[in-house]
């Protein structure tokens, strides 16, 4: 068994919650000398710690649907990374899991908590990417609450990002016909030309509400949003009649100070007969291995093509974070840490 007594444990904590945009200073970094499981725990090593969007709504004060992160706690964060110690029989050390593990290099998890993942069937970094959260948050969002049929007309908003790009995909494996918002030409041309999204609308050019209506010129079955604030109003404007509004996130609201406008567009729901209905992909934790089966098998035949967007270092999460709400990043925001000592 690798000793761990000499380690340190370099983390990340939350200084201040931030007013508007992140700042450094809202994080400090320290270290500790790495932490012993006890019974029923695990040392795992982290080897990558994903980086979402729900973290900056986490640094405010008070409950979302999760709990703030308190002032001098780890920074809360979902990762990956393989077993040092394991103090579970279910667990032996070298095994990968992921788990809600800090932005730290090293963390005790309750075995309970962790799951193993096969990194002989798909690299490491995919179980935080397509065969995870955001995977997940994608299958269940378009199928089971934008009930998504081929032949329809399924619109995404952050589509070049984590959950976008997973819901443009699997809409296009389902048959329907994909118009994906992203900000600037390069993403957009990301979208139809390597992921074979029909259409790409640029929200940044000054003609978006055209490009839109000409991107998708009998309306909207499905509109899946990432982003809230006047793109969803500029989608609300686009439903056709029965259309699922899936709101799944709105990270262009995520740093108001102020709680942000309602949607001035919302009377197309009832023009339209449509819905909107949000979402915790949490609800849907029995059914994770369901949907994990299917986009795995999507992977391996190469329907589905799975993007990460990596920082290294534990010094770059500020940075890495702060990507997010400036588009930084094409698919999903990862960051990397040192090496594989279980294996070295
Ligand atoms: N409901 C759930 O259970 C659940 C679970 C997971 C994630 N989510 C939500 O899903 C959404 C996507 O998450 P993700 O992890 O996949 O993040 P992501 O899309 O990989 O990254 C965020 C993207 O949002 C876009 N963006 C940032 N600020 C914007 C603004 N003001 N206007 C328009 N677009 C903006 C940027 O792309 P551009 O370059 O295109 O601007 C950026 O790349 C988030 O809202 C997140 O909170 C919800």
């Amino acid at each position: 068994m690798p000793t761990v007594a000499n380690l340190l444990n370099h983390q990340c904590l939350l200084a201040a919650r931030p007013q508007g945009a992140i700042k450094d200073s809202d994080f400090k970094f320290s270290s500790a000398s790495v932490a012993q499981p006890g019974p029923g725990q695990l040392l795992v090593q982290n080897r990558f710690i994903s980086v979402d969007p729900a973290m900056r709504s986490w640094m405010n004060d008070g409950k979302s649907y999760m709990e703030a992160v308190s002032i001098g706690e780890v920074m809360r964060a979902a990762g990956a990374g393989y077993i040092l110690r394991s103090e579970d029989p279910r667990f032996q050390v070298g095994d990968a899991v992921t788990g809600i593990v800090g932005v730290q290099e090293f963390s005790v998890l309750e075995a309970k908590d962790a799951v193993k993942v096969d990194t002989g069937a798909a690299p490491l970094a995919s179980y935080l990417n397509l065969l995870g959260i955001p995977g997940f948050t994608a299958y269940f969002g378009l199928l089971e609450v934008g009930l998504a049929k081929a032949g329809e007309t399924v619109l995404v908003s952050g589509a070049a990002g984590a959950v976008g790009a997973a819901v443009g995909q699997i809409a296009r494996i389902k048959g329907c016909r994909v118009v994906g918002i992203a900000g600037g030409p390069e993403k957009c041309s990301y979208l139809t030309q390597t992921l074979g999204f029909d259409a790409a609308v640029d929200y940044k050019s000054p003609d978006a509400r055209k490009l839109l209506a000409q991107a998708c010129p009998d309306g909207v079955d499905v509109y899946f949003d990432n982003v809230g604030g006047k793109i969803l109003d500029m989608a609300l404007s686009r439903l056709r009649m029965r259309a699922r509004v899936v709101i799944c996130g709105a990270v262009s609201q995520y740093n108001n100070t102020e709680r942000g406008e309602g949607p001035r567009n919302y009377m197309s729901l009832l023009m339209y007969r449509a819905r909107m209905e949000g979402f915790v992909i949490f609800d849907y934790a029995p059914r994770y291995a369901e949907a994990q089966a299917q986009l795995s098998q999507w992977l391996a035949s190469g329907e589905l093509r799975s993007q990460e967007d990596v920082l290294d270092g534990l010094a770059a999460f500020p940075s890495a974070l702060r990507r997010l709400f400036e588009g930084g990043n094409t698919g999903k925001m990862l960051l990397r840490l040192g090496t594989d000592a279980a294996t070295t």
